[in-house]
């Protein structure tokens, strides 16, 4: 089994709470209210999963789905700048997928593994900017629950085993209505499925600019929060 490495969020107080960033071999879910920084955070990682091990990257490619449209090079290119890498060369790096619903963004995530697969170790990261946007829509009715919680178990588990097979890291946004509690990403509400993501991270408002990550679960970390920033070079402390 390789090793795991943490990838940099771009914030030391974010990593720390982390246990050093955000995990290759496994599921990292943030969620929380509009404009707390999940677009920018999964930008931020686009960057740092590149860099040397030694700074916090994972030397490797990435690949974004993006399910709202929401993902923009140009941000990609000043947070490359911050860290001095190449802006062109960081965006040649991140594979960016649009998913138009949910069945073919289950499309896109097998397609990508086969990507993975053709460039044995090149990847170290997949986002889906938002795991489930596209699910809300599609499964909109009141009697649709069970098949979008289905469908979706399905996928987080095709993740699981990409985060597995790949040693990569997932990393998963999730909008929610502003409780810590209201884990929309599982409808039955009280059960969370075996595969369920392994680290989950609550984001919230703070002062001003500040924002705020609390750990709401994880395998191995204690409980916490740390305050983060959104700048023109991405996530900071
Ligand atoms: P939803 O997708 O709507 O749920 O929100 P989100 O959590 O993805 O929020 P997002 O990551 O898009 O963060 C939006 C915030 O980032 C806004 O407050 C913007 O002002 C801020 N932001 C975006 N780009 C920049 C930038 O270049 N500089 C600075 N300082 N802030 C930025
Ligand atoms: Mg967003």
């Amino acid at each position: 089994r390789e090793k795991v490495i943490f990838i940099s969020t771009g914030s030391a107080s974010l990593d720390a709470l982390l246990g050093g960033g955000v995990q290759t071999g496994s599921i990292t879910e943030v969620y929380g209210e509009f404009r707390t920084g999940k677009t920018q955070l999964s930008h931020t990682l686009c960057v740092t999963s590149q860099l040397p091990v030694d700074m916090g990257g994972g030397e490797g490619k990435v690949a974004f789905i993006d399910t709202e449209g929401t993902f923009r090079p140009d941000r990609v290119k000043s947070i490359a700048e911050r860290f001095g890498v190449d802006p062109q060369a960081a965006l040649e790096n991140v594979v960016v997928a649009r998913a138009h619903n949910s069945e073919h963004q289950m499309e896109l995530i097998t397609a990508l593994a086969a990507k993975f697969a053709e460039e044995q170790g090149a990847y170290r990261l997949l986002i889906v900017d938002s795991i489930l946007a596209l699910f809300r829509i599609d499964y909109a009715g009141r009697g649709e629950l069970s098949d979008r919680q289905q469908k979706l178990n399905q996928m987080l588990s095709r993740l699981t085993r990409i985060s597995e097979e790949f040693q990569c890291a997932i990393f998963l946004t999730n909008q929610v209505q502003s409780s810590p509690d209201a884990s929309a990403m599982f409808a039955g509400g009280d059960k969370k499925p075996a595969h369920a993501s392994a680290t989950r991270v609550y984001l919230r408002k703070g002062r001003g600019e500040e924002r705020v990550a609390k750990l709401a679960d994880s395998p191995d970390m204690p409980e916490g929060e740390a305050t983060y920033k959104i700048t023109v070079g991405g996530i900071m402390d």
